[in-house]
């Protein structure tokens, strides 16, 4: 750690107090009755022994403050099973976290803190299973504030069916506040220039994580999060982003504070090496594997043209990481092997669309050696069922999981030769994407131009346009797909406009549109 870096982490710069910690437009936003608590609580990374529980208190001096937790298995909170004391720091910006051990698998479980006689709402979570022949995530990613209301995740707050939210990444955005008249954003960031150090990042979490659709959501269902590359600039890779200008400063600073910051408000379990790279067991029905395609190992992104596209030494997940996936996948017993991933995996050929940008570098087309590298194990394992969710795009897709989709030989749509599994592309929650760029008619047109069999064979499902959140179910058969689209997003609302589901059966594999 650089050590401007390590003045800015212990607090000791510019003689900060705790009424520091947040830009003080954030202030304005917290209602005084939900203090100390305003922030809500929140569960995750659930295992089948442990759970991870969450919060943070505002507080108004630089003290120490003792927070008491509680866990139980009734809503009253009078079964309780565990409880303790945890003090937190103005290090920390008083975050509470903490993994709750000795507990029973495939539990639903309620908790709450305390601290000066006031009590925390009281939050829901539940532990993954042993064994179980249903599983229900809800898939998630891509929440720009600025760009609409979190209807989707008021939606999942009133689902009591859901055993975990899986966030793809693209939880914050850096952006500064939208001053553009002419296309006015429905909400504007705290603060107004784009995040660069600690408090301007711990004040962008806080006035999403002050956005009570999202907080109900935490509240109720544990999340299994991974970073995308707004958490901490655009486009990010390991030395640097495109979004980080010569004159924002040091990248590894940077990355540094967002990632400290991320750790302190998302309920992801701590470790030494703040890695989001982790597996959550769900017993005998799946695995889920949390990867990291951006701030790991990444290269940067080259063209879609460079020769340097089919260079082997172009990574972006790193070696150790690909070592750890493939062995991981292949060692799995589990029924689905679920990688939960950043950036769209499956090959696309845009060429018939945009000659310019015929592939989306940024995405694993970017960088095919090593996509090569993970289908050649899998292919050479003979393993099948692999459920890739990917976020990141802004729309929803989903792919027969194929390495060479217009090869015949290798590709059979109505057999399902060559098709390991699916990949499922969730839709944003929010963030703007070919729909708030393109008249919805215009929209078809581009779908059908991508799937197109001579390009695109293996795109099964598309929707360019709509945002909203994705169900994924796991049974012993079939590991389905439901995509359910908000009416809007411009403002508050419980409709939804539309929804899609296709299906593929364990072992055959080849995408089925469901009924
Ligand atoms: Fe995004």
């Amino acid at each position: 750690m650089k050590f401007f870096a390590f003045l800015l982490f212990s607090g000791f710069i510019a003689n900060l107090t705790a009424q520091d910690l947040f830009d003080k437009e954030i202030n304005k936003l917290i209602d005084p009755s939900s203090k100390p608590f305003c922030f809500g609580v929140a569960s995750g990374d659930p295992q089948q022994n442990s759970v991870v529980i969450w919060t943070k208190v505002l507080n108004d001096s630089d003290q120490t403050v003792a927070v008491n937790w509680e866990i139980a298995t009734d809503s009253a909170m009078k079964n309780v099973v565990a409880g303790n004391e945890f003090r937190t720091s103005f290090s920390s910006a008083y975050t509470v976290k903490l993994q709750v051990k000795n507990l029973q698998p495939a539990t639903t479980y309620f908790y709450r803190f305390e601290t000066g006689n006031i009590f925390s709402p009281i939050g829901r979570t539940k532990t993954a299973p042993l064994k179980s022949n249903q599983l229900r995530f809800a898939v998630v990613s891509c929440n720009n504030f600025e760009h609409g209301y979190f209807n989707a995740y008021h939606l999942l707050a009133n689902r009591n069916d859901i055993d975990a939210v899986i966030h793809l990444g693209d939880y914050i955005y850096e952006y500064g506040a939208n001053k553009n008249k002419k296309h006015k954003s429905v909400r504007q960031h705290i603060p107004e220039h784009e995040i660069l150090n600690l408090q301007d990042y711990r004040s962008r979490y806080a006035q999403y994580r002050l956005d009570k659709d999202l907080q109900e959501a935490h509240r109720l269902h544990p999340f299994i999060n991974v970073w995308d590359d707004h958490e901490f600039a655009n486009d990010a890779y390991k030395e640097g982003a495109k979004n980080q200008q010569a004159d924002e400063g040091d990248w590894n600073t940077r990355k540094a504070t967002a990632k400290k910051v991320y750790f302190e408000w998302i309920p992801i379990v701590d470790n030494a090496e703040e890695s989001v790279i982790r597996k959550i067991s769900y017993g005998s029905l799946a695995d889920v594997f949390m990867i990291d395609t951006r701030v790991e190992e990444r290269c940067k992104q080259v063209g879609p043209y460079d020769t340097l596209l089919q260079c082997t030494t172009r990574t972006i997940l790193g070696a150790k990481q690909t070592a750890w996936l493939t062995q991981g996948v292949e060692h799995s017993v589990a029924r689905w092997k679920v990688i939960a991933n950043q950036v769209v995996f499956s090959e696309l050929d845009a060429h018939q669309l945009t000659k310019k940008s015929r592939i989306n570098a940024d995405a694993w087309d970017g960088y095919p050696e090593e996509r090569k590298e993970l289908f050649d194990s899998f292919y050479a394992n003979n393993t099948r069922n692999i459920i890739i969710v990917t976020g990141d795009i802004h729309l929803a897709w989903a792919f027969d999981l194929v390495l060479n989709p217009t090869n015949k030989n290798k590709y059979d749509r109505k057999t399902g030769k060559g098709v390991i599994g699916a990949e499922y592309v969730v839709p944003s929650v929010t963030s703007n994407g070919l729909g708030e760029r393109i008249p919805r008619g215009l929209a078809k047109i581009v779908e059908l131009i991508l799937k197109r069999k001579s390009t695109n064979p293996h795109l099964q499902f598309q929707n360019l346009v709509d945002h909203g959140y994705m169900l994924l179910d796991l049974n012993n058969e079939r590991a389905n797909a439901t995509w359910y689209f908000c009416k809007t997003v411009r403002k508050r609302t419980e409709k939804f406009s539309d929804k899609d589901s296709w299906s593929t059966k364990w072992n055959e594999n080849r995408l089925v549109k469901e009924k």
